[in-house]
């Protein structure tokens, strides 16, 4: 194959991406930025199925219908890191945690339900149980924490379920907590089991209704509010409504925001990314 693929301005690639995103319903916006990780597994694709440029794509896109199924899957961006967003969990310990944590002792010792859809490979929703179990639990000895993990990439997964990573997914991780949920193995860190507990794995896609109803807190960053168009952000910002309890948290990536008419949810007043569900009106 002659077309060689250079992850920058090629105006080929670029065109191939401005025709095929908004057909599966993503916008080039969110991509544009990061579209170098999948170029590279598209243009693997393109070699695999012997075509010289994204136009041939393009073409047997048309032919072959069942192979915008596979392109889906090829514009997943996996980028993540433990602690990612430092604001958030200090927000996380300090106010929105205790907060819910009381919510849900009044909701008779129920327990705390949360949800990180597009769990990437667990470096969230292992943050979160970190930052539960160092700092807050001593605190609710009552409250039991649920976390459920959510991500529609199996490989994702296996990674999250397997729980080592490399010294650059921990980098932001304050030292102390570090040292204290993970156990170096062969140039990898593993964390510790009693932090993995409340954490339960589940393939999930983000676009289809909620796993969970009645949470206190979704974590739903950097997937929805970046990669998909706003119709599409629209629906599943109901379906995420729904799925959370009144007073329940939803937490975008610092860099989102739920779309312009979005009711029923309440910004935190300094922090555009962080909501909170309206309660009803009492009658
Ligand atoms: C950019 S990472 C963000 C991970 C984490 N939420 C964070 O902010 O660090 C996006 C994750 O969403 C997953 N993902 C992509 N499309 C998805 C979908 N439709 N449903 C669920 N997860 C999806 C990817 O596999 C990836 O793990």
């Amino acid at each position: 194959m002659s077309h060689n693929v250079s992850v920058t301005d090629d105006p080929q690639w670029i065109a191939f991406f401005k025709w095929a995103l908004p057909q599966l319903r993503m916008r080039w916006a969110g991509f544009r930025k990061v579209r170098g990780q999948v170029q590279k597994r598209v243009y693997k694709r393109l070699q695999s199925l012997e075509l010289a440029d994204p136009g041939a794509y393009r073409d047997y896109l048309r032919q072959h219908p069942g192979e915008w199924r596979i392109l889906d899957t090829l514009c997943r961006i996996t980028i993540s890191r433990f602690y990612r967003d430092q604001g958030l969990y200090t927000l996380l310990a300090g106010q929105l945690l205790p907060d819910l944590a009381e919510l849900a002792k009044r909701d008779k010792h129920a327990p705390l339900r949360i949800w990180s859809a597009g769990c990437g490979s667990g470096e969230e929703p292992y943050s979160v149980s970190i930052l539960w179990t160092l700092q807050l639990r001593q605190r609710y000895p009552d409250t039991e924490l649920i976390i459920l993990a959510t991500d529609t990439d199996r490989n994702q997964l296996t990674r999250a379920r397997k729980a080592c990573y490399p010294f650059s997914s921990l980098k932001d991780l304050p030292p102390v907590w570090r040292d204290a949920a993970f156990a170096e193995s062969a140039g990898d860190y593993c964390l510790q089991t009693t932090f993995m507990q409340p954490v339960l794995f589940v393939e999930h896609d983000a676009r289809t209704p909620p796993p969970a109803t009645s949470l206190y807190l979704i974590l739903c960053r950097n997937l929805v509010y970046t990669y998909y168009e706003l119709d599409l952000q629209q629906e599943i910002t109901a379906l995420l409504h729904a799925a959370l309890r009144p007073g329940g948290v939803l937490v975008l990536g610092s860099h989102e925001t739920l779309p312009a008419g979005i009711t029923g949810f309440t910004p935190l007043s300094d922090k555009r990314w962080i909501y909170k569900k309206n309660s009803p009106r009492p009658r």
